[in-house]
């Protein structure tokens, strides 16, 4: 099992740490010593991950924050505190994700929930941070994509699939966005000089409450998801959160890496490099993803 080393003086931001991946990753992150930011949507959700964390580290430093990805104004106010603070920030899990409500669901600001919690949230929640990444020396940005981002397809003239929606079509394609981002940021922050590192991981298959709770949006009971295949290879979120732990803390892991279970179909096992799909490479597909962004999100990322 990856160790992660030391930590101490690191100030991480981890989305979605109230359950699942999230929580697995803001637990390893402060048992090795660095101050936790929880961001999450629930602060009752939140505290009680703290308190599960502190259970096994009872030394951590561990703090719980608001952070609605699904809204840009939370994710204004979330960045915006942590800006008037002005302390330094050396890790971003960009982890929390929704997954495949059954309907078209469309957000407070008028997008696709996935893409809206997936991608948007995340690229305005990091452009608006980047001002204590670039300087807080060493920092690393991790994006959480998924094996499905290699089935993926972008449409840059409909990424809110107001024209179809089909769920796990519009999974797919945040999930490849979020690739494409974390590539993208990486070649941006290459070529500017700017001391940042991009990585991007994904965690295989693990079963968490990612596959109900996408399914169960707008309903009133909770309602199990076909993709639960209980056939399938499955690991434990202990080493499904591995890949993005190595992407954020690994000596190793330098810019533009992506990380992946390196066991069968890729869905399990220890965390290895992986090679992103060409549908993630192609020439200027992130600049035009990250001028869609901007244009949506009315906020820029600039280095
Ligand atoms: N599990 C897998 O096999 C798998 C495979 C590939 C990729 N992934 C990716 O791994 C990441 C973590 O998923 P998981 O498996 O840990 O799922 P999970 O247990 O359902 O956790 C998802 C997290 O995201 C949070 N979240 C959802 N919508 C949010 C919003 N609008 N604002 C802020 N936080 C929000 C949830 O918070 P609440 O507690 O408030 O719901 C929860 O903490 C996702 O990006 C997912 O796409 C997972």
């Amino acid at each position: 099992m990856y160790e992660v080393p030391p930590q101490g003086g690191r100030r991480a931001v981890v989305t979605g740490a109230s359950g699942g991946l999230g929580l697995e990753v803001a637990r390893r992150l402060a048992g090795a010593g660095a101050e936790v930011v929880l961001a999450v949507r629930s602060p009752e959700r939140g505290e009680r991950a703290a308190a599960l964390i502190r259970g096994a580290h009872p030394e951590a430093r561990l703090e719980v924050r608001a952070l609605d990805l699904a809204d840009l104004a939370s994710v204004a106010r979330f960045a915006g505190g942590l800006l008037d603070e002005g302390r330094p920030l050396h890790l971003l899990a960009n982890n929390a994700g929704v997954m495949r409500p059954r309907r078209r669901t469309e957000t407070v600001d008028g997008l696709e929930l996935q893409f809206a919690t997936n991608v948007a949230g995340h690229y305005a929640l990091t452009a608006r941070l980047v001002p204590l990444l670039t300087g807080a020396g060493g920092a690393r940005v991790g994006w959480m994509s998924s094996s499905a981002a290699h089935v993926g397809r972008l449409d840059l003239d409909d990424l809110q699939a107001t024209r179809r929606y089909r769920p796990f079509r519009a999974y797919a394609q945040s999930k490849l966005a979020d690739l494409v981002l974390a590539l993208w940021l990486a070649a941006r922050a290459g070529a500017a000089g700017v001391d940042l590192a991009s990585l991007a991981a994904h965690p295989g298959y693990v079963r968490t409450g990612l596959f109900s709770a996408g399914s169960s949006v707008g309903r009133p009971r909770p309602r199990r998801s076909l993709l639960e295949a209980r056939w399938l290879p499955h690991q434990e979120v202990d080493w499904g959160a591995e890949p993005l732990l190595v992407a954020l803390t690994s000596p190793e892991a330098g810019n533009g890496a992506y990380y992946g279970p390196a066991g069968p179909w890729g869905l399990v096992g220890p965390a290895t490099l992986v090679r992103p799909p060409r549908r993630a490479t192609s020439e200027g597909l992130g600049e035009r993803l990250a001028e869609a962004l901007g244009a949506l999100t009315g906020v820029e990322l600039a280095l």
